[in-house]
């Protein structure tokens, strides 16, 4: 498929980097030709402005400072039925409170016109530049929350490009559980903490009570 990137830093190129090796056709879209450029032959990918990575295909990563997203996306004019992938993290670094309380859906309610998936928020850039990556023997699980089932499959393609496995998380009215479990996260290991620690397996986490769904 046919991908652009708005925005060329750390996780444009973590993630463009595998779908280029993958096969997909990617455009790295930046306000600057030559950072886009550099990025791009770093990876193997054709290289444009913002507007023009923004119509190039049938999916846009969405990769800017969370600051900027939602000005500069109702700038840019995409295609309706363009699925956009929004990796985007609105937290506070000072206190890791989230600065925009639904960022997805902020985004989906600004460009009504296009399908928005929330993926990638949850990792840190080298996660995915290093993919694939399996921790105590298992792959790495990546949360998609979207309305559309088929921008929500045609990303999970995407993540298992990077020998990562989709987890269905639910409808976009879910994506702010998973900015919210970002600045948790980030939260607990900038202070120390391990968040791996956190939960029970799934055979234990609702002890007699068998688990649904
Ligand atoms: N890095 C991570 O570990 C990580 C993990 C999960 C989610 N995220 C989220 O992913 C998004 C992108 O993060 P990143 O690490 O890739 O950021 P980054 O490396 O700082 O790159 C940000 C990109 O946004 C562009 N940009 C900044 N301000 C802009 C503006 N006003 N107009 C147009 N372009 C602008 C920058 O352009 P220039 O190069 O021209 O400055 C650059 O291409 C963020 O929302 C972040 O919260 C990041």
């Amino acid at each position: 498929m046919r991908i652009g990137t708005v925005g060329n830093g750390a996780m444009a190129e973590a993630l463009g980097q595998h779908w280029v090796r993958a096969g997909h056709e990617v455009m790295v879209g930046g306000r600057d030709p030559g950072r886009a450029a550099a990025v791009a032959a770093r990876i193997g990918a054709d290289s444009g402005s913002l507007e023009e990575a923004s119509k190039y295909g049938e999916v846009v990563l969405l990769a800017l400072p969370a600051e900027v997203a939602v000005e500069v996306l109702t700038e840019l004019e995409l295609a309706p039925g363009t699925t956009l992938i929004d990796c985007t993290n609105a937290f506070d670094h000072r206190d890791f409170t989230l600065a925009v309380a639904a960022m997805a859906e902020s985004i989906s309610q600004a460009v009504p016109h296009v399908r928005v998936v929330k993926a990638f928020n949850l990792a840190a850039d080298a996660v995915w530049r290093d993919a694939p990556q399996s921790f105590e023997g298992a792959a790495l699980g990546v949360p998609i929350c979207a309305d559309d089932p088929a921008a929500a499959d045609l990303v999970g393609t995407l993540v298992r490009d990077l020998g990562y496995v989709p987890v269905p998380a639910g409808t976009l009215a879910r994506a702010s559980l998973l900015e919210a479990t970002a600045a948790l996260a980030v939260g607990i290991w900038v202070t120390g903490g391990d968040v791996r620690t956190l939960f029970p397996p799934k055979a234990a986490a609702f002890g007699s009570t068998p688990p649904t769904g």
